[in-house]
């Protein structure tokens, strides 16, 4: 599906006073928190992530990153502009409510394993489709098929408590919840933070597949790296504002503009960089783990050698 904001703001401020929440000690003072001019939250944003593409969001800590992801998803309303969800306006009196984004659109919040409740990991990931009244054969078969995408043996975890699971596995099993009922769109908010490395690889190859199944997704994360290699745009916010919206390889490649809203370069980001001040000629674009082995590639064969007289084309000799 796809997903637009025209003209979105939010701002923490009135939804808590909408809320009736608003007195005089509360809510934002002393949190620390730079404050956006929007009171904390979002100004004026814009951007389309289209049906099936693979949207990175990134930007530091309070940017407004998980914001844009709740609104995405109908947990909270703009107090302008409008949140279009295939076209659709989900805020629209009109609509025909939001069971329907409930339906298609998979959330998995920032540490999902904190909010695991159920007895068991079949009961956890069955639970919304169970609210959603998916039939139950439909709901035994689409969990053991998340289960096990998750990387794990149904059989052997179907009936043990998700309590007792280690921190990455309580992970896989709050996705797999979020994966259960085949969601047409993903909603990810720092998916992988936390995760070892291999776990990480696994999941993100995942992303992939089903990404290039038709799967919608919108990935928040920190992660440079997972940005570059997983995501065909890249959204980047600041101070509840979007600073930088394009192809990935592009928004990486303007190494400066990203170091002013703290977002660091990919490994191989830094790779082509120290080639080029080696005389290589070596694009900005190539920022990708592919685009990088494709270089070293060529230089090992020797199709791309530095330029003569480039800087430092001497070391490189
Ligand atoms: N429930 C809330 N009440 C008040 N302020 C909030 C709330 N949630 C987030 N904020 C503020 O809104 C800004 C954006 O937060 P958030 O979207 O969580 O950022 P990010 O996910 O990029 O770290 C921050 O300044 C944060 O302190
Ligand atoms: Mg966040």
């Amino acid at each position: 599906m796809s997903v637009e904001f025209v003209d979105v703001s939010l701002s923490y401020r009135s939804a808590a006073a909408g809320r009736g929440l608003r007195h005089r000690s509360a809510p934002d003072a002393g949190t620390g928190a730079p404050a956006t001019a929007a009171g904390n939250g979002l100004e004026h944003v814009n951007f389309r992530a289209d049906d099936g593409g693979f949207l990175g969001i990134m930007g530091r800590t309070g940017s407004g990153k998980s914001t844009l992801l709740r609104l995405a998803a109908g947990l909270l309303a703009p107090d302008e502009g409008r949140v279009l969800v295939d076209g659709r306006d989900i805020n629209a009196r009109a609509g025909r409510g939001r069971r329907w984004l409930r339906r298609e659109m998979g959330f998995v919040f920032q540490f999902p394993e904190n909010q695991l409740f159920e007895t068991t990991v079949f009961k956890e990931v069955a639970f919304g489709m169970r609210h959603l009244g998916f039939p139950r054969d439909e709901i035994g078969a689409n969990a053991r098929r998340a289960i096990e995408l998750m990387g794990f043996d149904f059989d052997a975890v179907k009936n043990v408590s998700p309590l007792g699971l280690s921190g990455g596995q309580k992970r896989r099993v709050a996705i797999a919840a979020a994966l259960a009922s085949k969601p047409k769109t993903l909603l990810l908010d720092e998916p992988i933070a936390g995760l070892d490395p291999a776990g990480r690889e696994k999941f993100l190859e995942l992303l992939g597949r089903l990404n290039d199944a038709g799967t919608t997704i919108l990935m928040v994360s920190h992660n440079s790296d997972a940005v570059c290699d997983a995501a065909r745009r890249t959204l980047v916010l600041d101070g509840g504002r979007v600073c930088c919206d394009g192809p990935t390889a592009e928004v990486f490649a303007d190494e400066g503009t990203l170091a002013r809203h703290g977002i660091r370069p990919s490994q191989a980001g830094r790779i082509a960089a120290l080639l080029r001040a080696r005389g290589y000629d070596v694009p900005r674009e190539t920022v990708t783990r592919g685009a990088i082995f494709d270089v070293l590639k060529d230089i090992r064969a020797g199709r791309l050698t530095p330029a003569a007289g480039g800087a430092g084309s001497k070391e490189a000799r």
